[in-house]
């Protein structure tokens, strides 16, 4: 589904975060667990076509990442709403883009909206809103762009228990091919995919479990803490 062959990727200004990194991910929900560092915002970038690799090759569903444009939706770790839209027309961007009728859009934007519980985030400006409400907001665009591939770093770091579990949730519910990077444990555990334990750089995955491998927060996170030693 989401494939990397044999990649090889080094920033200018920093270290090979790959050397020769391969693996398939299987459709459906993906968790990626590893310290900070170890190249996890890489990987989603070059998943979303941000980066490109100086060796090897990236595919999405047997295409490389450029060719699925509208159809990934790559949720950042910090930033990616633009600042001077309102809440409204960053959710509706994608949309735009694609040319749907006014109305649809409009109605849409109103249904991803309530359904995240940020309606009356709606007319206001990013930078006044708070932090776990663009998370809300960046959920909210993906959910409307009704992508086939979602990439997301963190995106629950800052959004408070209940609709923490509303986003995963969510998520479960689209049940399409979903990344998603967190540093939470029960996170991982509630969104009962695959996990993917990574370490690096170079990254490295040094093991996965299958959905419903564990279902005790403390026994992963004591297998986890095994792996980082
Ligand atoms: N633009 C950049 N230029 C140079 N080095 C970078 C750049 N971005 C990241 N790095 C380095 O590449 C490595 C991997 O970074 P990356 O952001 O992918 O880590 P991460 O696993 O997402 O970490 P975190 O959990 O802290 O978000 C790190 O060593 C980091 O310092
Ligand atoms: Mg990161």
């Amino acid at each position: 589904m989401i494939k990397f062959n044999e990649v090889y990727f080094k920033y200018k200004n920093g270290p090979a975060v790959m050397e020769s990194f391969s693996v398939d991910f299987p459709p459906g929900i993906i968790t990626i667990l590893g310290p900070n560092g170890s190249g996890k915002t890489t990987l989603l970038k070059l998943a979303a076509g941000m980066l490109t690799p100086q060796r090897g090759s990236v595919e999405i569903m047997g295409k490389p990442p450029a060719h699925l444009r509208g159809k990934v939706a790559y949720i950042p770790q910090s930033g990616g709403l633009y600042p001077w839209m309102k809440i409204q027309d960053n959710i509706a961007l994608p949309l735009r883009i694609r040319g749907l009728p006014p109305e649809e859009i409009d109605r849409v934007v109103k249904k991803v909206a309530e359904s995240l519980g940020i309606s009356h985030l709606l007319k206001r400006y990013p930078k006044e809103i708070s932090g776990g409400e663009q998370q809300k907001a960046l959920v909210a665009r993906a959910l409307a762009s009704g992508a086939e591939i979602w990439l997301l770093d963190e995106p629950l770091s800052m959004i408070d228990i209940d609709y923490r579990r509303e986003i995963i949730d969510i998520l479960k519910k689209i049940g399409k091919t979903t990344l998603v990077i967190t540093h939470n444990v029960q996170d991982a555990i509630d969104l009962e995919g695959y996990i993917y334990i990574v370490r690096g750089p170079p990254l490295k995955i040094i093991d996965v479990y299958p959905p419903g491998r564990y279902k005790d927060a403390d026994e992963l996170i004591q297998k986890v803490r095994e792996y980082f030693k």
